[in-house]
C-alpha cells in the first residue's frame, strides 16, 4: 500500500473496474470516465488536465444575439447552406482586420464546428484530382482529424515538424510533395498538442512549396489570437495573427468559435476559401459532384450532404461577436489571456519539479505560454507517467496519439484547472518529485 495523494487502493481497484489495459492508452473519453468514478469514491478533486475544453463562459454578446435570433422565429426555417449573409461579411471582415488577408464573403461558410469544416475539406480537396488523393499532417496534430480520414477512407502520410524547424522544413515537406500524390497540408497554428507556433519563415516555405506543388494549405487556426507573445488584439493594426495566407492563394482555414469565443456547445466553426480555390476548376470533382468549380462543390455538394448548413441561431452569435471584435468593440484575446497565465505558472511547478517541457522552442525562441504544454518526467515513456501520475491526482493524455514522435511526452491542458487547485498541483508534483527521485531511474 503506497502512500500517494490519491488512495492507492481505490485508485488501483477503479482502474481494473475500469477494464482499461493501461491508462497512458487509454483515449480522452476514457481517462475522463475512470477519473469521475475515482474522485466520486475519493471525494477528492483531480487537477483535471485531459480535454481541451474552454474552461471560461461563453462570450455573452454571442448568447444575447442567439436569444434574439430564436426570438424572431428563424429555428423555424431551413438555413441556407452557405450562411447567413450578415455572418459571411463579418467573417470576411474579420479575416481583414485580424489576418490582413482578403478574401470574398462567398468563400466564409460556417459550418458544425471546425470539426466540420475539416470533413468536408478532406472530402472535397482529396477529390479533385484523382492522381492527388492524400493528406500531409503536419504533426503532432489533432487526433481526431486522422480519424476523420480513416471513417472517410482517405490515404494520409505524417511527420513530427521536432526535428526539422526552421529551414530544415522545405527539404522535409519538398520530400514528401515531389511525389505527386499529396493534395494538401494540415496543421494548428498554435498547435495542438504541443503549442509551438509556425514562424514566418516556416510559414513561408509552407506557402510556397503549395504554390510549387499545387498542393491545399489547411490551417486550422483553433487557438486564433492565442499566441499572446504578440498582441493581434486591435483590428487592422499590425501585428496579425500570422498565417499561411499571406504568402499562398491556394489555402483553406479553419476559425473555430470554440476556444476563442468559449462557444464549444453550439457546435459552430468557419471554413474560409481563398478566392482562388474557391472558383477553381477540378476536373475530378465532376465525378461526384455536379459542378466542377471548387467552391460550389463545397457548399451544394459537401456541405449540403452532411448537415444542410449550420444552426441558424449560432449563425447570428458569431455574427455578432465578430461585428463587435471588427469594430473594436469586443477585445477577444483579452478575453481568453488567463490561459497564458495559467500556464506560465503551472509550466513552472512542473519543471520545479523535475519534469522538462518536451516541445519547448519556436525555433530560437521559447514557445508561448497558451491553452496546452507538453511535461516529460525522465525514465518514464509518456504512457507510464500518466500510469503513475492518477495516483498524483494529475490527468493529461499522452503524446503518442497525436503523432508525436516523442514519446516521453503528455500533453497538459491549463483551461479546466483552476487557480485555487495551484496549490494541490505544487503539493502533488513534489511528492511525485520525492518517490521518483530522478537518480532512482
Ligand atoms: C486543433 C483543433 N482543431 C479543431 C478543433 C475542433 O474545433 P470545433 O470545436 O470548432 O469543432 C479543436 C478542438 O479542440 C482543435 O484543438
Amino acid at each position: 500500500m503506497k502512500n500517494t495523494p490519491i488512495n492507492y487502493e481505490v485508485v488501483t481497484r477503479k482502474i481494473q473496474e475500469s477494464g482499461l489495459e493501461s491508462v497512458g492508452k487509454a483515449s480522452i473519453r476514457e481517462v475522463k470516465k475512470l477519473i469521475n468514478t475515482i474522485e466520486e469514491e475519493t471525494g477528492d478533486k483531480f487537477v483535471r488536465m485531459e480535454m481541451g475544453i474552454p474552461g471560461l463562459p461563453a462570450v455573452q454578446i454571442g448568447v444575447e444575439a442567439e436569444i434574439e435570433a430564436l426570438k424572431s422565429g428563424v429555428a423555424a426555417i431551413y438555413p441556407d447552406i452557405q450562411g447567413v449573409p450578415q455572418l459571411k461579411n463579418e467573417i470576411s471582415r474579420f479575416c481583414k482586420l485580424f489576418l490582413n488577408v482578403d478574401v470574398n464573403p462567398d468563400g466564409c461558410i460556417p459550418t458544425v464546428g471546425s470539426m466540420q469544416g475539416g470533413f468536408a475539406a478532406f472530402m472535397t480537396v482529396n477529390r479533385m484530382d484523382p492522381e492527388k488523393n492524400t493528406t500531409l499532417f503536419l504533426d503532432p496534430g489533432f487526433p481526431v482529424h486522422k480519424q476523420q480520414h480513416r471513417v472517410l477512407g482517405i490515404k494520409y502520410e505524417s511527420f513530427d515538424v521536432y526535428n526539422y524547424r526552421g529551414d530544415k522544413l522545405k527539404e522535409k515537406l519538398e520530400s514528401y510533395l515531389s511525389k505527386g500524390n499529396i493534395s494538401s497540408m494540415i496543421y494548428s497554428n498554435p498547435n495542438n498538442p504541443s503549442w509551438i507556433c509556425f514562424t514566418e519563415k516556416e510559414l513561408k516555405i509552407i506557402g510556397e512549396l503549395a504554390n510549387k506543388y499545387n498542393v491545399v494549405v489547411m490551417e486550422d487556426l483553433a487557438y486564433f489570437g492565442m499566441d499572446f507573445r504578440q498582441d493581434i488584439s486591435t483590428p487592422g493594426e499590425p501585428p496579425y495573427q500570422p498565417t499561411v495566407a499571406h504568402y499562398t492563394d491556394n489555402y483553406i482555414l479553419f476559425i473555430s468559435s470554440s476556444k476563442a469565443f468559449s462557444y464549444a456547445g453550439q457546435r459552430i466553426g468557419m471554413m474560409v476559401i481563398s478566392d482562388g480555390l474557391f472558383n477553381r476548376k477540378a476536373e475530378g470533382l465532376k465525378r461526384f459532384y455536379n459542378s466542377d468549380r471548387f467552391g460550389y462543390a463545397m457548399i451544394f455538394g459537401t456541405v449540403y450532404c452532411l448537415s444542410s448548413g449550420t444552426a441558424q441561431s449560432p449563425q447570428y452569435a458569431i455574427a455578432a461577436i465578430l461585428k463587435a471584435a471588427n469594430d473594436g468593440k469586443y477585445n477577444f484575446v483579452e478575453a481568453v489571456k488567463s490561459y497564458g497565465e495559467k500556464a506560465a505558472v503551472m509550466k513552472k511547478l512542473f519543471t520545479e519539479n523535475g519534469f522538462n517541457i518536451v516541445y519547448d522552442m519556436d525555433e530560437d525562441n521559447p514557445i508561448a505560454d497558451g491553452f496546452y504544454f507538453t511535461v516529460s518526467y525522465p525514465g518514464f515513456t509518456g504512457e507510464e507517467l500518466l500510469n503513475e501520475l492518477i495516483y498524483y491526482g494529475i490527468s493529461a493524455i499522452s503524446l503518442a496519439i497525436t503523432g508525436s514522435e516523442r514519446l516521453e511526452g503528455i500533453r497538459a491542458c491549463v483551461s479546466l484547472v483552476k487557480v485555487e487547485q495551484f496549490g494541490d498541483l505544487e503539493y502533488r508534483l513534489q511528492q511525485f518529485h520525492q518517490h521518483h527521485t530522478v537518480d532512482n531511474q
